[in-house]
């Protein structure tokens, strides 16, 4: 259940009520696919960065180690050790842009796993059941992400098939929640909308899908190659069809400059790979910039990554160690510069919240960015 707490202008401030907890809005979630989060983070270390969610993918589970082992150890709560919420992603997205030949019919999607080449195929109800295996508090509507350059037509008909799809998604998780042996009863279903960069086809779509009294909405489909400012235009035109009083979530999205502007258009759930993907890197946000710790002007730099920062590497250890561990290829150098960045997006995520609490959340933005933006 979402409670609409406040809104500053568009931003909104929730909570929703799971049976994993509370999650207060708006969020990042933290990006762990395989249940795992890369840079040898454990659970352990989200609880100690301020983590809410927890994010996992339907079809790499299926691939390895396989949705029938983690229903058999339990759930991936169990699995991983994680008592907070989880969201499962569904599949559609990770079949489109990681298996190699697919083909797409109505019934689903027939593709080959990236792991070893086997033939698999995936549609509404195989993603709900695989979903309620893993017994994630709350599930993703399988969709076709079609890329941001398809002609209108191919967004037309694909658009319709995901609705379509998405009813199935419904009819099944309700049969599933039903079953005897479901390890979470009251697993969550959110939808999820298309259309491309086409404003008409996604409204038409948003509209649609909010009929159907789903737990939340998503939007899919963006960051896959258009511009921010596209993206921002599909937002200002889509967001106020989907319903206020649902959470909204803007799917693998983004910089700390895409969040911002995507809580001020009213999103409130928001995931990436960036912090993790950029940590391993060596590439850490701060609140005056990405830095790359490969900078040779680093080699003497006495500072943590940022000063003031409350991260477990900034509590204790200098810009010049970090950087001999990762030029020194030590995972620990990595695992260092991860946790930096989920902290730098959790923390900033809080400073939103009280932000929009406190109605400042303009002022907050434009300087947040401005600081940004400056550098060093
Ligand atoms: N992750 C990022 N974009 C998408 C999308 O369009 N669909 C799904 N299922 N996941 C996503
Ligand atoms: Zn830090």
């Amino acid at each position: 259940m979402y409670r609409l707490l406040k809104q500053d202008k568009k931003a909104k401030r929730g909570e929703l009520h799971t049976v994993h907890g509370v999650i207060q809005t708006p969020v990042f979630m933290n990006v762990g696919t395989a249940a795992a989060i890369k840079g040898a983070v454990s659970t352990e270390d989200l609880n100690a960065i301020g983590t809410q969610v927890e994010l996992s993918n339907t079809y790499h589970l299926h691939v390895r180690p396989g949705d029938d082992v983690v229903y058999k150890m339990g759930g991936l709560h169990k699995f991983m050790v994680w008592d907070k919420p989880i969201l499962t992603d569904s599949g559609g997205f990770q079949v489109f842009s990681l298996a190699g030949l697919r083909k797409i019919k109505e019934e689903g999607v027939y593709f080959n796993s990236h792991i070893d080449g086997r033939k698999i195929f995936m549609g509404p109800e195989q993603s709900m059941q695989i979903q309620s295996h893993l017994a994630s508090t709350i599930a993703m509507a399988f969709d076709e992400c079609p890329s941001s350059v398809a002609e209108r037509k191919y967004v037309e008909d694909s658009v319709a098939r995901t609705t379509r799809w998405l009813s199935r998604c419904k009819e099944e998780m309700a049969r599933l929640n039903s079953l005897p042996d479901t390890i979470n009863p009251r697993q969550m279903l959110f939808g999820i909308n298309q259309g491309a960069i086409f404003e008409d086809i996604r409204i038409d779509h948003a509209k649609e899908i909010a009929g159907l009294d789903l737990d939340g909405y998503a939007i899919g489909g963006l960051a896959v190659g258009e511009s921010h400012e596209e993206m921002y235009r599909i937002l200002d035109a889509t967001v106020p069809h989907l319903p206020v009083d649902k959470p909204t979530y803007l799917m693998g999205v983004g910089t700390p400059e895409n969040i911002l502007e995507g809580v001020d258009r009213g999103v409130d759930f928001f995931d990436c790979v960036y912090p993790t993907r950029n940590g391993r890197h060596g590439h850490v946000y701060t609140n005056h910039g990405k830095l790359n710790l490969f900078n040779a002007k680093y080699e003497l730099d006495p500072r943590p990554l940022e000063e003031g920062c409350q991260c477990p590497a900034c509590r204790r250890y200098s810009r010049a160690y970090i950087r001999h561990l990762l030029k020194a290829k030590e995972m620990l150098g990595m695992r260092l510069c991860v946790l930096h960045n989920l902290y730098f997006y959790n923390t900033m995520m809080a400073e939103i919240r009280d932000a929009i609490d406190a109605e400042r959340y303009q002022e907050y933005k434009r300087e947040k960015i401005a600081r940004m933006r400056a550098g060093e």
